[in-house]
């Protein structure tokens, strides 16, 4: 894959500058996690920027790309970006997170991330970037937004114009926002005694309370802070992007994690994690390069 074109270039520049304004610490602290690809173009943009390359993780899933990184001399950890994120073990924490992944945005996804949140490690306020594929993956999950009570909330928001609203339902970053903000206005709806039983009820519910929906956008947005890009591959292909960054939760003690963080952690991929962590230390303290 080519990643050298002059688009990719602006965006991961973008993409770093949008994640330094949103970081808790300053960069040289910051321990960062990010899909580096096989060339780990990102590092040099990274280290202008005053990070430090004992703090740049990569995570690899491809044998190939996973090899040329390590002959590099790059700290990578073999393994899926949101697993391995999952099983994070929760006494070092990650400050920032970028995912340029190669695929589009479905349900179970933009769950997973939404959730990340709650995850030990990263819920300190964490800088995160998405990058998707807007392909044909999506197969009803935007239509939930072709709807009035996004489009009316998205509009009256956005102060935008409803037919440049149902525009933005391409827009697979902001498909991730909207996504997470229906979600916390269908639990304020139900924690306003709204039966939400069936996903036809959850949609009349929505279309009915428009103003809470909206209020949800608001919040979440004045919560994280999200700023969007776009651009076009070599091939024609059009990629999204969301960097925000997710609230302090840090107070919610350890026992209200919920069932789903737990599920999702994997005893093989935190041993993956806690390998590469070990070499970190090791290079933190001078024993090897
Ligand atoms: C788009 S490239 C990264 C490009 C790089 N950020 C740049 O700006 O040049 C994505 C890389 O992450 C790997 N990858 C994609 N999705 C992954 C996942 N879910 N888990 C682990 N690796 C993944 C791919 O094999 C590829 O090497």
């Amino acid at each position: 894959m080519d990643y050298a074109f002059g688009p990719k270039k602006n965006w991961r520049r973008w993409a770093w500058n949008r994640v330094v304004e949103r970081l808790s610490v300053p960069p040289a602290e910051a321990l960062v996690v990010y899909l580096a690809g096989a060339d780990d173009f990102d590092r040099e943009v990274a280290l202008q920027k005053g990070f430090k390359a004992h703090n740049l993780i990569a995570v690899e899933r491809d044998k190939k790309a996973l090899a040329a990184l390590r002959s590099r001399g790059v700290l990578c950890i073999h393994g899926d970006f949101l697993d391995t994120l999952y099983s994070w073990p929760a006494h070092t924490n990650v400050h920032a997170v970028i995912g340029d992944l190669c695929c589009g945005l479905d349900v179970d996804l933009a769950i997973k991330i939404g959730r990340l949140s709650l995850s030990p490690a990263l819920r300190t306020g964490l800088a995160n970037t998405w990058n998707f594929m807007r392909g044909r993956e999506l197969s009803g999950f935007n239509k939930i937004f072709d709807n009035d009570w996004a489009i009316q909330g998205l509009a009256a928001e956005a102060e935008m114009p409803k037919s440049k609203a149902r525009e933005e339902i391409l827009h697979r970053g902001k498909l991730l926002v909207k996504a997470l903000a229906m979600d916390m206005s269908c639990i304020r709806l139900r924690n306003a005694g709204v039966k939400m039983e069936e996903p036809e009820d959850v949609m009349a519910a929505l279309n009915s309370h428009v103003d809470v929906h909206r209020q949800a956008m608001r919040s979440l947005c004045d919560l994280t802070n999200p700023i969007f890009n776009s651009y076009r591959s070599t091939s024609g292909q059009t990629f999204d992007s969301v960097v925000w960054k997710f609230p302090n939760v840090s107070n919610c003690g350890a026992n209200s994690l919920p069932g789903y963080y737990a599920e999702k952690y994997r005893p093989s991929n935190q041993r993956n994690v806690a390998a590469i962590l070990a070499h970190r230390t090791m290079r933190m303290k001078g024993l090897n390069s």
